[in-house]
């Protein structure tokens, strides 16, 4: 089967590429990027005044399979990747059992072989359990296929343990992926300290409870020599510490994700849950610097934290509620609309967010339109608006904070591995 997408703006900052081209795909791979091509026999998609990107790399999902498929499974997860957008994503390990072992893995490569629509690259879990107590066995953990270690939805509060976790990340070519929280500090919170919070009655997560913990991860990533990766990053002070151990030549790269850098506190003032998360939305003053962190490259890339839970977890009081958002189906277009409608990102520059520096961080072939690489492509409309509808989500939890929004640049198509999927928005 070939398919020839015709007449579309191809932006590929991976190639160096932004320019109205043809793009030729056989066998699952692109065979041909050039002007005017001809295919006689080719499937032809007409992408005239569309946008043509590489596949998404989200290296933030939390697919809650094995152990929570009443949340979401690798099957719904992948399918609403793909809706988004998303070819490849980095499955977190914080599930029921924790990726933590050999057999763990090759549990959930089972169900990855099975059912996945879409390329799940798999993280291990630093801890057993996720416990924070006992290292899990991170060489073996490597061996199996694990791309990256995290204990994200919790941190490591040992040091010492931490240190032990990055040799041995370092010694196996690891990415460790640090979810950067004192839960000392930040304790029963629920959303930011400060007067919204004292105003609604709710307890507050300082930022202390993630930066110094920042701060820490910094010091002994500088120590060890290993590569980290700060997740959700989402406070000023954190984007200063960073961008100085950056300057320093610390291994680091950092994400945000985009409730945090299109949200404020203020939008827990109604108590809707679908605000409630962890790290918890910030002032006006973080969201503006993780927005020119972006722009200058302190943060490297936007990952969802999709974060499904059932309507029994999040229909509740605000305080019981559980944290997190999904955010697959609606992260690129929340990107559009915040970043490159306010002309903070230009398409090459966003492109680079997510799916070129992630595919870098990651370590994979991922991110580039390249001839021979695997034919991962989206198709977007750039100014087509849509209404973010519960009944349309796909995922098979609902909780997403832009629902009732609307969001500018609809994907038409995703390809994956040369297979078209169209998407009537
Ligand atoms: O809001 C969050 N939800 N933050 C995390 O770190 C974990 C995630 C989850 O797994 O639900
Ligand atoms: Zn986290």
């Amino acid at each position: 089967m070939r398919l020839l997408i015709k007449n579309g703006r191809v932006v590929d900052p991976a190639n160096n590429i932004d320019a109205a081209l043809d793009i030729l795909v056989a066998d699952g791979k692109i065979v041909k990027v050039a002007k005017d091509i001809k295919a006689n026999g080719a499937q032809i998609i007409d992408a005239a005044d569309k946008i043509i990107i590489p596949g998404l790399v989200d290296m933030h999902v939390h697919l809650r399979e094995p152990g929570r498929e009443d949340k979401e499974t690798v099957e719904s997860g992948t399918a609403a990747a793909l809706k988004g957008g998303v070819t490849t994503l980095l499955a977190m390990p914080n599930t029921t059992p924790a990726i933590d072992s050999e057999e763990n893995i090759a549990l959930l490569k089972k169900i990855i072989g099975k059912s996945a629509q879409a390329n799940v690259l798999i993280c291990g879990a630093i801890s057993k359990g996720r416990l924070g107590k006992e290292l899990s066995g991170i060489a073996e953990l490597k061996k199996a296929g694990a791309l990256a270690i995290s204990d994200d939805g919790s941190s490591v509060d040992n040091d010492d343990l931490l240190l032990d976790a990055f040799k041995q990340a370092k010694e196996a070519g690891l990415l460790v992926i640090c979810h950067s929280e004192d839960k000392a500090l930040s304790g029963k919170g629920v959303v930011n300290r400060g007067l919204i919070a004292t105003r609604m009655g709710l307890r507050g997560i300082s930022h202390e409870s993630e930066y110094l913990r920042v701060e820490r991860d910094i010091k002994l990533a500088k120590k060890t020599g290993v590569k980290i990766h700060i997740a959700h990053v989402s406070c000023k002070e954190s984007v200063i510490l960073i961008a100085a151990a950056k300057k320093q030549g610390v291994k680091v790269t950092a994400e945000a994700a985009p409730h945090h850098f299109s949200f404020t506190e203020e939008a827990v003032l109604g108590f809707d849950t679908n605000f409630k998360m962890n790290p918890p939305l910030r002032s006006k003053a973080d969201r503006e610097a993780l927005r020119q962190a972006l722009k200058d490259g302190t943060i490297d890339c936007i990952a969802s934290d999709h974060a499904p839970h059932t309507e029994n977890e999040k229909d509740i009081e605000f305080d019981r509620a559980e944290f997190g958002v999904i955010g697959l189906e609606t992260e690129l277009s929340a990107a559009i609309t915040e970043l490159v409608e306010t002309k903070l990102l230009d398409w090459p520059r966003l492109v680079e967010k997510m799916a070129v520096n992630p595919a870098r961080i990651l370590g994979i072939d991922q991110g580039s339109l390249a001839t021979g690489k695997d034919a991962d492509i989206v198709i977007i409309d750039p100014k087509q608006e849509r209404l973010v509808e519960k009944q349309k989500l796909i995922s098979r939890s609902k909780n997403c904070a832009f629902l009732g929004m609307k969001l500018r640049g609809v994907v038409e198509y995703t390809i994956y591995k040369g297979e078209v999927h169209p998407w009537n928005s």
